[in-house]
């Protein structure tokens, strides 16, 4: 039983409190709402109808888009039952891909606030901002700065949408309740253009500052966050790759932080790979790692792959040999002069080149991942001369959203002549080829990250550490059954991805005990222990509270 402060019509525009068309009649009377609903008392199932009858009328995943906000504005846990029950659908609507669109248009479409906003005007004043947020125990800020949204670039505040989808993963794919959760748009400026001249841009009207001046800025927002809600885990997301790698660095080793771009991408590719060489039947150490883009995704992967080859007995050094990167300037190699400190240990002795299909007859890797931002990259040529020098090339094409991918599935199975182990950063439909058929798996970070938030939050960890993400990876890889890793499926089914992902969070919530930094007492049972803290989209009854005179 639910007790409440609200009455009448409040209670109806509380979307917590909110059960629309499922009141009961002890409720109606007891809480004064005879008379402003309709006279019926509907279950779940029935109001889960209405809303996928609804859905069914709508044109595009933009539309259905804007209606399941809608509906999170007025009923949250008929949002989150909607969700939860068709994971495999719902996902790209409230993510990505669609989340691409509803930022693009983020000014256009806006209704309603959500989550914080907090400009760098605001210098000086954080903590006092941060303590307008309702709720006192927040467990995770997701935090952007719209540097680099998706694969779309610098948006500026039409990045606030990214944050929001965020968080709504944690609930809709590994339970964390939604109360502790907490979306956050740092405002400093944009270097957008278009949105700058837009009249119904929402952000501040400001080019972007020097590094240092962010920085310091940023510095205020995470030590306030730590006063201010002493127990929160802030998730950094889609700032510009430079930002992304130094913002980590900073303070990775202090608070409970971690870099989703940088981290739980590395933790699902990771995944990937540790299936893709399964089915080679090869080791992690044998492969050689070539990736298109040296971004924020790029080092965070090549980082965490060479962590785990380290794990498997190799030297660091050694690890890091077999992993090369190519960015926009080419391949990288140690007579550039362009390059970051945490780029340096991945740019070896080779002849400079601007083209990527000689940079593979040339490195003869085993193993391609794309992470450029740019669609349509990983060309015929370089697929064939793959195929050309690997008995099973590995080819991740991971920008998003869906144009943005380096390739499709069908023209990876295709010019490999079905030999191509494929997976991409979207969700594309099963490729029929020569009378196969293949599944091309989505390295989506949402069978990661949200299995590592739920770990934190029933943990209480202290600290956010790269093998959290290893010990996901291992998990997720192991729950893809072999009948499907036959067809080329690497990551494991959309629709049972709550189950998944409790099972992910025990194996972490098990490594965060076993490495001390747990705040809570170790239960006995690590799944039960997550399953009891899982949110479920049901109704509570609600009561009302007595008033105080
Ligand atoms: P970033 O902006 O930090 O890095 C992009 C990199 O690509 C840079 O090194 C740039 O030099 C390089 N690049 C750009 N154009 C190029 C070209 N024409 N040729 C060669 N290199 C080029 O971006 P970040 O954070 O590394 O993300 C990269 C992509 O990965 C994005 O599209 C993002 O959506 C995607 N991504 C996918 C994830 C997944 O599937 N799980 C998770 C995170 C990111």
């Amino acid at each position: 039983m639910t007790t409440t402060l609200k009455y009448g019509i409040e209670v109806l525009r509380d979307p917590v409190l909110n059960k629309s068309t499922a009141f009961t009649e002890a409720e109606k009377q007891a809480l004064g709402l005879v008379g402003l609903l309709p006279e019926v008392t509907e279950t779940e199932d029935l109001q889960l109808q209405r809303v996928m009858l609804q859905l069914s009328r709508k044109n595009t995943d933009l539309e259905r888009y804007i209606y399941l906000v809608n509906l999170l504005d007025h009923n949250e846990a008929l949002f989150y039952r909607t969700v939860m029950s068709d994971p495999a659908r719902f996902l790209p609507i409230v993510y990505d891909p669609t989340i691409g669109e509803a930022c693009l248009q983020f000014g256009h479409i806006y209704r309603q606030p959500r989550g914080m906003y907090l400009s760098i005007m605001r210098r000086g004043h954080v903590k006092g901002v941060l303590k307008n947020w309702p709720r006192k125990d927040v467990r995770f800020i997701c935090v952007t700065d719209g540097g680099r949204i998706l694969g779309l670039g610098d948006l500026g505040a039409n990045g606030a949408p990214i944050p929001i989808g965020k968080l709504q993963l944690y609930t809709a794919c590994a339970g964390v309740p939604p109360q502790y959760l907490l979306p956050m748009y740092l405002d400093a400026g944009t270097n957008n253009e278009h949105y700058l001249q837009d009249p119904l841009y929402l952000g501040m009207r400001k080019t972007r500052p020097p590094a240092e001046e962010l920085y310091s800025f940023v510095d205020e927002f995470v030590e306030a966050v730590q006063e201010v809600f002493p127990k929160c885990c802030i998730h950094f997301e889609d700032w510009t790759g430079s930002d992304a790698v130094h913002l980590l660095q900073r303070y990775r080793n202090k608070y409970c932080v971690y870099n989703d771009d940088v981290q739980g991408t590395a933790g699902i590719v990771l995944a990937g790979m540790i299936n893709a060489v399964k089915i080679k039947g090869t080791k992690l150490t044998d492969e050689k790692y070539l990736f298109l883009g040296a971004g924020s995704a790029a080092i965070g992967l090549a980082d965490l792959i060479c962590s785990a080859m380290v794990r498997q007995g190799m030297k660091l050094k050694d690890a890091q040999a077999r992993v090369y990167l190519f960015d926009i300037n080419g391949l990288l190699e140690d007579s550039r002069k362009d390059l970051f400190d945490f780029q340096k240990p991945y740019a070896h002795r080779h002849a400079p080149t601007r083209d990527f299909a000689a940079a593979i007859e040339s490195v003869k890797p085993t193993t391609i991942i794309g992470v450029s931002t740019v669609g349509g990259l990983f060309r015929q040529r370089v697929v064939e001369s793959m195929s050309g020098i690997n008995e099973r090339p590995v080819i991740f094409a991971l920008s998003n959203p869906t144009d943005h991918a380096e390739c499709t599935p069908e023209q990876a199975y295709t010019w490999s002549k079905g030999k191509a182990i494929y997976a991409a950063g979207v969700q594309f439909p099963p490729v029929h080829l020569n009378g196969q058929t293949f599944l091309p798996g989505q390295a989506n970070n949402f069978y990661v990250f949200p299995a590592i938030g739920m770990a934190v939050f029933a943990t209480q960890a202290s600290r956010i550490t790269d093998e959290m993400f290893i010990e996901a990876a291992q998990a997720v890889a192991d729950q893809v059954p072999s009948e499907l890793l036959k067809q080329g499926l690497l990551f494991p089914l959309q629709q049972n991805i709550l189950e998944s992902e409790i099972q992910t969070a025990a194996r972490v919530a098990k490594l965060v005990f076993d490495s001390g930094l747990a705040r809570v007492e170790r239960p006995a049972d690590l799944v039960a222990f997550i399953r009891q803290q899982v949110y479920r989209p049901d109704y509570a009854d609600l009561a009302p509270a007595t008033r105080a005179a």
